[in-house]
C-alpha cells in the first residue's frame, strides 16, 4: 500500500515538475545548458548500466519504467533531456528526475552529480543502487527542497550530513527491504535542522536505536510522516499527534511502539492515521471524536480493549474504518450509523456482543463488512438490502441465529458471503442470492432441507461451501451445469443420499465425504479432468472402483474413498507423472493385490489402504516412492516374512507406519528400522512444525495409539508411531529400535516375541506409547525405561517378565492392568513386594483424575493448555478429533484475505499538496 502511496506521490511531483520545465523552457531556442553541467551530467550517467532486471512496480501507479538517461546525448541541449530541469533565466540545473530509470550502479563520492549545486529537486527514486550507502555529499545540495532515494536499494547508515538540507520539503528514504538505518544522532539533528519540512516517509527504514522524545521536536510544517515498520521502540509522545498540520500519519508494523491518542486540548487535521500492529494502552478515549477530518482510520492489532466508544459516531468523514484483531467488547454503539460515508468496515476478532443493528442498513455506501470471529447473536437484519454497494460480507464464527433473510437477491455488487459457524437455521432452498456472487460459505451453521435447482443460477459461483448442516435429499446431476466457474465445492458432512452426482469438469475439489450416498461410483467422474481434491469417504457408496480412476487427471492431489463399501481390486492405472499425494482406500472390502502402478505415484505422501482384504506379500517396491511418510496397511491378509529388506532400506521419509492386524511372519525387520530416516533424526525445529494438508483438505489417518483407536484428524508432520501389533512375528525385539530417537509411538503387541525387552528402548527419548503386550517376553524391565519422561502409556501385560518393576518417575503413573498376567513381577503398582522395604515415589501425573487424558489427550496437554494453531495441536498431543473442533484451525479464508489495499482517493491529502516552486 505505502509503495503505491509513494509512487503516487512521486507522480504529482513530476507533473509539477514538468509543468514548470514547460513554464521555464518553452519558449527558449537557445540551449540553455552550461558545458560544466552538461559535462558533469554526461560523466554520471556513465556510471550505470541499464537494467530492467529489478521489477519495481513503477507501472503500478502508472509512472512509464524506462532508460530515461538515453536521450542523453553530448552536444544537444542538456536542458532537454528526459528527467532533467534547468532553470529558464540562468540555465542552472535545478531539477533531476531519474526515478523508475532503469539506473544500475553505484554513486560515488567523488561523482559529478555533486557538481550541479543549484539542484532544487532530485528524485532517484525505484532505482537499483545494488546495496551501497548514501553518500555524505547528498547533504552538500544546499538548495535542495525535495530529496527522494526511495525504493532503489541503498543500504547502510544514512549519513548525517542529510541533516544539513535544511530547505528540505520533502524527504523519501523508503524501501521494500530494511537495509537502511537511522541513527539516533541522525535522526536528533534532522529533527532540529530541517524546520520546513512536510514530508517525511521513511518506510522499513531501521531506526530501532533512536530515542522517541527527538519526535518532540518534530517541526510543525509537517504534514505527511511514514514510519512503519522502522522498529520504533517505546512510548511515542503524543506531541506527533499534536502537529498542526499533520493529515497523515503511518506508524504500523512497530510492534514495540507504544502510543496513545491526547487526551486534552486537542484538534488535528489528520485525514489518514494507520497505527496497525503497534501497541496501544488500554481503551479509546472520548478524544479520538476530535479527529474530525479523519477519513481513513486503521488500529488493527493495537491491543485496544474496553468498548468501542460512541464518540467514533463523530468522525464523519470516514471512508475506512479498521478495528480488527483487537480486544473490543460490548456493543457496537448506534451512533456509528451517523458514518454515511463509511465504505470500509473492518471488526474482525473481537469480542463485540449484541445483535446486529438494524441501523446497518443505513450505511449505504459501505462496500466491505467484516464482522467475522466477534459474539454477535440476532438475525441478520433484512435492512441490509438498502446496501447496494456491498460486495464483501463476512459474519463468520458468530452466534447469529435464525433464517437467512431474502435481502441480498438484489445486491448486485455482492461477489462474497461468508456466514460460516453461526447459528442460522431454515431451509436452504428458500434463501435468495444474487447471481453475482462468488463466494458462499454457509457451512457450519443448522440448514435443512434439500439442495436447491435454483442454486444452479449463481452462474458466478467459484467457491460454495455448505458443509456441516443437516442437508438431506440427493443432489441433482445436472444442478452444476450452469456453473460452468466452480472451483471448490464442499457438502461434507450433510445427510445427503443418492448417487454420487458428478460435478462439473472446471472443478478442483470435491467434497462430500460423511454423508450417504450409495450406489456406484459412475465412471463419468473421469471427466472431471482439472480436480484436485476428490474426497468422497465416509458415505455408503458400492460396487468396483472405475478403472480410470487411477488416470483421469493429471492434478489429482487427493483421493479419498475411505469408509464405504467399495469392493473389487485397487485400480491399475496410476500413471506415470501423476501428482497424486494422498491416496486413502481405508475401510473398504477391496481385494487382490496392491496394484505395482503404484510406484508411479512419485509424490506419494500418504497410503492409507488399511481395513480392506488385501491380499498381498509386503510392497518392498515402495521404497521407490521417495517421499512417502505415512504407510498404513492394517488389518488385510498381508502376509510373508519382512526379511528382504536390502541393508540400506529407503523407506527414508515413512513416520506413520501401521501394519498391524495381518499375517507378517517372521523376526522383525532389523534392516527397515534402521532405513527410518525421519524417525532417528527429524530436520524440523518446533517452530516449523506444521500439519500435513492440502488445501481445504486436512490429511487424517485412524492410529491406535495409548491403548485406544484415534482419529487424527490433522497429522502434524512430527507425529510418529510404528504398530506391528497383532501378526505373527516371532525372535527378539532387535536393538536397533532404540536409535529411532523421535519415534512417539511402538506397539509389537499381540506377537510372538522372546527375549528381554532390549535396554536401548530407554533411549526413545519423546515415546509416548509403549505396548509390548502378549508377547512372551522375560527377563526383567530395564530400569532405563524410567528415562522416557513422556511416556504416557505403559503395557507390557501378558508376558513373561520377572523381577522388580523400576520406579520414579512416569513408572509412579502405570497402573495394575500395565503389568497383568506376569506373575514374576514385583513392586508398585502390584501388591506383591519384592521383598525389600521400598516405598513408591508419590506419582507425578495422577492419569485417572484428568478428563482430557481419559479422553485421549496427552498428558503435555495438561501442561500447556489451550492455544490456537500450532501451539494447540502440539499441546493436544498431536490429536485432533471430530467433536470440539475449535474455531480457530479452520480454513480462515476470510481471515486470511488480505486486507484490501488503499488506494488514495481522490479526497486524500496527498492529491491535494503542492510543492511551492
Ligand atoms: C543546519 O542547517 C544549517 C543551514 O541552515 C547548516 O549550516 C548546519 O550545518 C546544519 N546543522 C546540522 C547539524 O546539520
Ligand atoms: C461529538 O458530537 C457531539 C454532537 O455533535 C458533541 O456534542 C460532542 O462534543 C462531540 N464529541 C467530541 C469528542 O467531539
Ligand atoms: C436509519 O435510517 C432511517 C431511515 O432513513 C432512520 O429513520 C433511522 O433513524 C436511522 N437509524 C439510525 C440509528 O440512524
Ligand atoms: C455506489 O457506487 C457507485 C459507483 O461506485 C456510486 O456512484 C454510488 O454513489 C454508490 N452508491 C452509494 C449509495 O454510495
Ligand atoms: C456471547 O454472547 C452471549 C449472549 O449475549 C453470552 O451469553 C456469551 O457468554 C458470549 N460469549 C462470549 C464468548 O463472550
Ligand atoms: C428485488 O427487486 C425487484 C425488482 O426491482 C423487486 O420486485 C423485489 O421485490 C426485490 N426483492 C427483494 C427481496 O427486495
Ligand atoms: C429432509 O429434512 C426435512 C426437514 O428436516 C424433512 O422434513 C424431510 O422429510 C427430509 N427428507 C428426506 C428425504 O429425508
Amino acid at each position: 500500500m505505502m509503495r503505491s502511496l509513494i509512487l503516487l506521490s512521486q507522480l504529482f511531483f513530476y507533473l509539477l515538475l514538468f509543468l514548470y520545465s514547460q513554464l521555464t523552457s518553452s519558449s527558449s531556442s537557445v540551449p540553455l545548458c552550461s558545458q560544466d553541467q552538461s559535462f558533469a551530467l554526461l560523466q554520471f550517467k556513465q556510471l550505470f548500466s541499464f537494467s530492467n532486471d529489478v521489477s519495481f512496480n513503477c507501472d503500478e501507479v502508472g509512472l512509464h519504467y524506462y532508460p530515461k538517461m538515453e536521450s542523453w546525448k553530448e552536444g544537444t541541449d542538456c536542458c532537454s533531456w528526459d528527467g532533467v530541469t534547468c532553470d529558464r533565466m540562468k540555465g542552472d540545473v535545478i531539477g533531476l528526475d531519474l526515478s523508475c530509470s532503469w539506473l544500475c550502479g553505484t554513486i560515488p563520492f567523488n561523482s559529478s552529480l555533486f557538481l550541479l549545486p543549484h539542484l532544487q529537486w532530485l528524485n532517484l527514486a525505484s532505482n537499483n543502487f545494488n546495496y551501497s550507502s548514501i553518500s555524505s555529499r547528498f547533504g552538500q545540495f544546499a538548495r535542495l527542497k525535495h530529496l527522494d532515494l526511495s525504493h532503489s536499494m541503498f543500504s547502510g547508515k544514512v549519513p548525517l550530513e542529510i541533516s544539513q538540507l535544511s530547505q528540505l520539503a520533502s524527504l523519501d528514504l523508503s524501501d521494500y527491504n530494511s537495509y537502511l538505518k537511522l541513527e539516533a544522532s541522525v535522526v536528533k539533528r534532522l529533527v532540529q535542522n530541517l524546520t520546513k519540512l512536510r514530508e517525511l516517509h521513511l518506510e522499513n527504514v531501521e531506526m530501532s536505536s533512536i530515542s522517541l522524545s527527538s519526535f518532540m521536536n518534530l517541526s510543525s510544517a509537517l504534514t505527511s510522516i511514514t514510519l512503519n515498520n522502522c522498529l520504533l521502540r517505546g512510548k511515542l509522545p503524543d506531541h506527533i499527534f499534536r502537529l498542526p498540520n499533520l493529515r497523515e500519519l503511518i506508524l504500523t508494523d512497530n510492534p514495540e511502539l507504544t502510543w496513545s491518542f491526547p487526551m486534552v486540548n486537542w484538534s488535528t487535521p489528520l485525514r489518514y492515521l494507520d497505527v496497525s500492529r503497534t501497541i496501544y494502552s488500554g481503551v479509546l478515549p472520548k478524544s479520538i471524536g476530535k479527529m474530525k477530518f479523519i477519513q481513513h482510520l486503521f488500529m488493527s492489532e493495537c491491543k485496544f480493549n474496553g468498548s468501542i466508544p460512541a464518540w467514533l459516531g463523530n468522525l464523519t468523514q470516514l471512508i475506512d474504518l479498521d478495528l480488527s484483531i483487537n480486544n473490543f467488547s460490548g456493543e457496537m454503539p448506534s451512533s456509528i450509523s451517523n458514518l454515511f460515508v463509511l465504505s470500509y468496515f473492518d471488526l474482525r476478532s473481537n469480542n463485540i456482543q449484541g445483535a446486529l443493528p438494524i441501523w446497518l442498513g443505513n450505511l449505504t455506501r459501505v462496500t466491505e463488512i467484516f464482522f467475522g470471529t466477534n459474539n454477535f447473536t440476532g438475525q441478520i437484519p433484512s435492512s441490509l438490502s438498502n446496501l447496494k454497494n456491498l460486495t464483501f460480507l463476512g459474519l463468520r464464527y458468530n452466534n447469529i441465529g435464525g433464517r437467512i433473510p431474502n435481502c441480498f437477491a438484489n445486491l448486485t455488487k455482492l461477489t462474497a458471503i461468508h456466514l460460516s459457524y453461526n447459528q442460522l437455521t431454515g431451509q436452504f432452498a428458500e434463501f435468495q442470492f444474487s447471481d453475482s456472487l462468488e463466494f458462499l460459505s454457509l457451512d457450519n451453521n443448522r440448514l435443512y432441507g434439500s439442495i436447491p435447482k435454483s442454486i444452479s443460477n449463481l452462474v458466478n459461483l467459484s467457491f460454495l461451501d455448505i458443509s456441516s448442516n443437516d442437508l438431506n435429499g440427493t443432489v441433482d446431476f445436472n444442478m452444476f451445469k450452469k456453473l460452468k466457474t466452480l472451483l471448490y465445492l464442499n457438502f461434507r458432512a450433510n445427510l445427503l443420499h443418492g448417487v454420487l452426482p458428478v460435478p462439473p469438469s472446471s472443478m478442483r475439489n470435491f467434497l462430500i465425504s460423511n454423508n450417504r450416498l450409495s450406489g456406484e461410483i459412475p465412471s463419468s467422474i473421469c471427466n472431471v479432468t482439472s480436480i484436485e481434491i476428490l474426497d468422497i469417504s465416509y458415505n455408503s457408496l458400492s460396487g468396483t472402483i472405475p478403472s480410470c480412476l487411477g488416470n483421469f487427471s493429471n492434478s489429482l492431489v487427493v483421493m479419498d474413498l475411505r469408509r464405504n463399501n467399495i469392493y473389487g481390486t485397487m485400480p491399475e492405472t496410476f500413471a506415470e507423472g501423476n501428482t497424486l499425494r494422498t491416496l486413502v482406500f481405508n475401510g473398504n472390502q477391496l481385494e487382490g493385490l496392491l496394484p505395482k502402478s503404484l510406484v508411479n505415484c512419485k509424490y506419494l505422501e500418504v497410503l492409507d489402504i488399511g481395513n480392506n482384504k488385501i491380499n498381498d506379500s509386503f510392497p518392498y517396491w515402495l521404497e521407490d516412492l521417495p517421499v512417502l511418510q505415512v504407510l498404513i496397511l492394517r488389518s488385510n491378509k498381508f502376509n510373508g516374512q519382512l526379511d528382504n529388506f536390502k541393508t540400506k532400506s529407503s523407506f527414508s521419509l515413512l513416520r506413520i507406519i501401521d501394519l498391524s492386524h495381518n499375517e507378517f511372519s517372521g523376526s522383525l525387520p532389523t534392516n527397515f528400522f534402521k532405513g527410518l530416516k525421519a524417525i532417528k533424526t527429524t530436520k524440523e525445529s518446533e517452530g516449523e512444525v506444521k500439519y500435513m494438508e492440502q488445501g481445504y483438505y486436512q490429511d487424517s489417518v485412524i492410529v491406535a495409539m495409548k491403548g485406544q483407536s484415534f482419529v487424527l484428524e490433522r497429522i502434524l508432520t512430527i507425529f510418529t508411531t510404528i504398530d506391528l501389533s497383532s501378526n505373527k512375528f516371532h525372535g527378539k525385539i532387535p536393538e536397533v529400535i532404540g536409535m529411532l530417537n523421535f519415534l512417539r509411538g511402538l506397539n509389537l503387541s499381540h506377537n510372538r516375541l522372546i527375549g528381554h525387552i532390549p535396554s536401548s528402548l530407554g533411549l526413545l527419548s519423546v515415546l509416548e506409547s509403549l505396548d509390548l503386550s502378549s508377547n512372551r517376553l522375560n527377563g526383567e524391565i530395564p530400569m532405563q525405561l524410567t528415562s522416557l519422561t513422556f511416556l504416557a502409556v505403559l503395557n507390557l501385560s501378558q508376558n513373561q517378565l520377572m523381577g522388580p518393576i523400576p520406579q520414579g518417575k512416569q513408572f509412579g503413573t502405570f497402573q495394575n492392568n500395565s503389568y497383568g498376567g506376569n506373575l514374576g513381577l514385583c513392586g508398585f503398582p502390584l501388591s506383591k513386594n519384592c521383598g525389600i522395604d521400598e516405598r513408591p515415589p508419590p506419582p507425578i501425573f495422577q492419569e485417572d483424575n484428568n478428563p482430557m487424558f481419559m479422553s485421549g489427550f496427552g498428558w503435555e496437554a495438561v501442561l500447556l493448555g489451550y492455544g490456537c494453531g500450532l501451539v494447540f495441536g502440539i499441546a493436544m498431543g498431536y490429536f485432533m478429533f471430530k467433536i470440539g473442533k475449535p474455531q480457530c484451525l479452520l480454513g480462515l479464508i476470510e481471515e486470511n484475505r488480505p486486507r484490501k489495499l488503499k488506494m488514495p482517493s481522490n479526497q486524500r491529502s496527498r492529491g491535494s499538496r503542492n510543492y511551492s516552486i
